[in-house]
């Protein structure tokens, strides 16, 4: 019996679907998986009873492994590296973006599921979801399992993933986490617990959806993303340091920083986003000096508002309301990238797309 599953391996462009798959799976959805590698490829390490290394599988034999994604899609697989997503860069989320929007400009594909290590899943789909400009569903999965475990999530996770890439309702919802049952927009998601299967949540606003092998379920309208901006050219993209403060903070770290031609900081602040006296002193000298400064916060929920505990005005700061300290930095990345580096233009770019 002939498949629908046509893989394309190699960081090349899929081969256009053959005659034989348009002739049986015609009415089948054209579903791109781009393979990154994580845990959802990772195979046992015999040296160590729970280890694993990432990146053991590849994205082909995932795919291969799920014989009932046949009945659901037509599916190419590319595999655009195999890292465990700690080592995850700017140059790969380049090559991911340029070859998305590549796909969905010349019509390769219905949907996009890219398989990603879960450690820094919500980064690369947040990157994503700030500079492709489609409506077709773009979905992050992944495992917190290896795929040699007993009870590996990766492959209910990737065929749930392609579920939701083939339904017609995930149109316009931006880029997506599906993991466990659960789909997040990629602005809320966040990796909340280090082993559980439910460590996706998204902070402060819920899931956007459910999906189970039987049904696709959106409980939330897509949301009005109305900035998005260009890719930007060229890795790497320009240098954006996280923050993390603490009780008894001093602030020789930030001046090393502003040395070493950093161009802008996010405070992991405590509480509301805010630091000890030392440390909002020096930010407020390396905004003298031409660095951009977003207030975020380290507690992991809730929003951070102008003016509230640090007088943003007096010092030029930024608030990243919803954004998470990691997700301020993507976005400060792609606004310097495109040219934005005014504290005024760059709080609105914060305020915007995280209303209905
Ligand atoms: C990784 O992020 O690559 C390792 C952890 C995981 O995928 O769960």
């Amino acid at each position: 019996m002939a498949l629908a599953i046509c893989m394309t391996m190699g960081s090349a462009p899929a081969k256009s679907m053959n005659n034989s798959n348009i002739n049986t799976a015609h009415a089948l959805p054209r579903i791109l998986v781009l393979a990154t590698g994580g845990t959802i490829s990772g195979k046992k390490n015999e040296m160590s009873a729970i280890g694993y290394n990432a990146g053991g599988v590849t994205g082909q034999q995932l795919i291969e492994d799920i014989p009932e994604l046949s009945k659901l899609a037509q599916i190419n697989v590319e595999q655009i590296a195999n890292i465990g997503s700690q080592d995850m860069n700017d140059d790969i989320w380049l090559r991911l973006a340029k070859r998305i929007q590549e796909v969905v400009a010349r019509n390769e594909a219905d949907g996009i599921v890219i398989t990603h290590g879960t450690d820094t899943m919500e980064e690369t789909a947040f990157f994503l979801d700030n500079v492709i400009h489609t409506d077709k569903p773009v979905i992050l999965t992944g495992a917190m399992r290896p795929s040699t475990a007993i009870s590996a999530d990766g492959p209910g996770n990737l065929y749930e993933a392609i579920e939701v890439a083939t339904n017609a309702k995930a149109k316009g919802h931006g880029v997506m986490i599906v993991m466990n049952d659960t789909i997040h927009s990629a602005r809320w998601a966040s990796k909340t617990h280090t082993t559980s299967v439910e460590t996706f949540q998204s902070i402060n606003a819920g899931p956007i959806g459910y999906v189970d092998p039987a049904s696709v379920r959106f409980v939330q309208p897509p949301m009005l993303m109305d900035k998005r901006y260009p890719i930007p050219a060229a890795a790497p993209l320009p240098r954006v340091e996280i923050l993390y403060a603490h009780s008894g903070m001093g602030a020789s770290i930030i001046n090393d920083l502003v040395k070493d031609g950093v161009k802008a900081i996010v405070l992991a602040g405590v509480g509301d986003g805010n630091s000890s006296k030392p440390v909002i002193d020096a930010l407020n000298r390396a905004v003298k000096q031409g660095v951009i400064v977003v207030r975020s916060s380290r507690t992991g929920s809730g929003f951070v508002n102008r003016n509230v505990e640090v007088d943003d005005d007096k010092n030029s700061f930024v608030a990243s309301y919803d954004l998470s300290p990691q997700k301020s930095r993507i976005l400060l990345q792609i606004l310097i990238s495109n040219g934005k580096t005014k504290p005024s233009e760059i709080q609105t770019a914060f305020e915007s797309g995280f209303e209905n």
